[in-house]
């Protein structure tokens, strides 16, 4: 992606606001901008996020920093993270019997090495054994994303064993709420929404087919705003030779990243992509993740037909 620019900040600043506020189980606070801001005028907000002081989080809680356990459920449920958190990871250093499965802790440069687990350019924060006794503390000093994984055998326990996530933190910005904070980032993002909505076709001239990566499509041409119409264009299957194609909305972060069709909504069947191909309007500031859903998300893990965008709001130009 070629360094991290602000649009792409700005993107992942609201994806991390809008996954924060969808995650959390008081229900109002899921928020679309389609709906009023803030979204209790005057009144009450909830008790968890009128936090001042920082605070010590155990990363994982007691499971700890271990193989086989979604950080990514566990950042959004136990999110948001506030500027100068101390985050602990919790970890057994390797012993002599080999009883221990080793783990340490890296900090990922960017969105697209989190999504692919690559460790280059990576910084080694902790080593195998500094989760040891009363764990591995970081503080989160800098208002940006960062993307934590273990880099144990080449980012093996970061793909296969979830030990991955990534943390956006948010200034308490003295008695300023969370609400405040997110409304103030996202009239931020708002500045910068010009224009009128855009027809934009996934892929461009490629279309929406086989072994192109639709992650760095949308890397490169986002942002995209709310209004905005994605295009899906792709042949209806013909004859035998022909390789169909569908669209799929999947469930969540989770899914999308193992390309699991459970729970997803068919957008657009094999046949929907001919002709001007399928449009879909980006309607809401939440994160989407489209996928082919094809021989039950083959064309998603191998062929890469899967992508995330997450709409920044379009003021109206009054
Ligand atoms: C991780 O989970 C898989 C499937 O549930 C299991 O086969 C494997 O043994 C687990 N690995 C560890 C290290 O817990
Ligand atoms: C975080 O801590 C540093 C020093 O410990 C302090 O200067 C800074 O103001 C704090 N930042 C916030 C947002 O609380
Ligand atoms: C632990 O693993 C090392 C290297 O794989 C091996 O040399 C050693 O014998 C193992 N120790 C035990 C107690 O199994
Ligand atoms: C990992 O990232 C580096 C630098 O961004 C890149 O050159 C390399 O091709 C990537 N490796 C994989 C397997 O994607
Ligand atoms: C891990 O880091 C600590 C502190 O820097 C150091 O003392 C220790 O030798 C390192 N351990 C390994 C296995 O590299
Ligand atoms: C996808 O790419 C792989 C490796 O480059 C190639 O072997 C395969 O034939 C391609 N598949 C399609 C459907 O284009
Ligand atoms: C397409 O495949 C079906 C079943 O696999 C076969 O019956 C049919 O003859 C094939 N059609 C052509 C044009 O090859």
């Amino acid at each position: 992606m070629g360094g991290f620019t602000f649009a792409h900040g700005l993107v992942l600043i609201v994806a991390a606001s809008c996954m924060l506020a969808v995650s959390t189980a008081n229900k109002d606070w899921k928020f679309g901008f389609n709906n009023h801001w803030p979204p209790h005028k005057g009144g009450s907000h909830h008790p968890k996020y009128r936090q001042a002081a920082p605070n010590k989080v155990i990363v994982g809680g007691s499971e700890g920093w271990r193989f086989n356990f979604s950080y990514t459920n566990w950042a959004f449920k136990h999110g948001p993270f506030y500027l100068n958190d101390t985050l602990v990871f919790k970890y057994d250093p390797p012993k002599d019997d080999n009883t221990t499965i080793p783990h340490s802790v890296y900090l990922l440069p960017n969105l697209r090495s989190f999504m692919k687990c690559n460790l280059t350019g990576a910084e080694m924060l902790a080593n195998v054994t500094q989760g040891g006794g009363q764990g591995f503390e970081y503080v989160l000093k800098n208002w940006k994303p960062h993307y934590f994984a273990c880099g144990q055998h080449d980012g093996i326990h970061c793909s296969l064993g979830q030990m991955k996530f990534f943390v956006m933190p948010m200034p308490h910005m003295g008695g300023f709420t969370f609400a405040r904070g997110l409304a103030l980032i996202v009239t931020a993002s708002c500045m910068l929404a010009v224009g009128t909505a855009k027809k934009i076709i996934v892929g461009g001239s490629e279309g929406w087919k086989f072994n192109v990566s639709y992650t760095d499509w949308a890397l490169k041409n986002g942002p995209f705003y709310t209004h905005d119409t994605l295009v899906f264009k792709y042949d209806p299957p013909v004859d035998n030779n022909s390789i169909p194609h569908n669209v799929y909305l999947l469930q969540n972060y989770e899914s999308f990243e193992k390309c699991n069709l459970k729970g997803a909504k068919l957008l657009a069947d094999v046949t929907e992509g001919g002709g001007d191909g399928f449009e879909y309007v980006l309607k809401k500031c939440e994160p989407l993740y489209f996928a082919c859903g094809l021989h039950e998300g083959v064309h998603c893990s191998l062929g890469q037909m899967k992508f995330v965008v997450v709409p920044l709001p379009r003021p109206s130009l009054v």
